[in-house]
């Protein structure tokens, strides 16, 4: 899996989709008040560049090391002590996770106060099939 995703790395640092979007400012809406923030599954780090840019303290993990986190890890495995961070982010990242529920309690773990997560909606089987043959890392909306 990582070796895939760090072959795609820089094209999620250049990608559109990913740079900007609606999301990505509700995601810093919702992170205003936050001091510090750990970005799960970082990818191009866009959720990151834009907490910083707004002065909050970030760590960015991600399970690819390609995609050049501060920490290598994957989200289902979060090495960091409960309660870390004022709040943890993950954009558009949780429909590849193994696990999301493990994923999910990983970050509420080590969350104080808010977990923020942003990700594709499920539409129904028929588009889970068209996903995962467009993208074999795919696996759930
Ligand atoms: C679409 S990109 C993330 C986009 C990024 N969060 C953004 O806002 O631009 C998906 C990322 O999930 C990472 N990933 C996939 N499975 C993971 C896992 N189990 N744990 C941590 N990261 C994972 C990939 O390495 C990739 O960087």
């Amino acid at each position: 899996m990582t070796d895939v995703w760090s072959q795609r790395a820089q094209l999620y640092v250049e990608s559109d989709a990913h740079r900007s979007g609606q999301d990505l400012e509700q995601l810093v809406a919702w992170a205003a008040g936050a001091r510090t923030v750990l970005d799960v599954a970082t990818g191009g780090g866009h959720v990151a560049r834009r907490l910083r840019e707004g002065g909050i303290q970030v760590v960015t993990c991600d399970a690819a090391p390609g995609m050049a986190p501060d920490v290598v890890c994957p989200a289902e495995e979060l090495p960091f002590a409960d309660s870390s961070f004022d709040a943890v982010t993950c954009r558009t990242a949780a429909h590849h996770f193994s696990d999301v529920r493990v994923a999910i309690a990983e970050m509420a773990r080590v969350a104080r106060e808010q977990v923020l997560l942003v990700d594709t909606a499920h539409m129904g089987e028929a588009g889970e099939r068209a996903e995962s043959l467009r993208d074999p890392s795919h696996v759930r909306n």
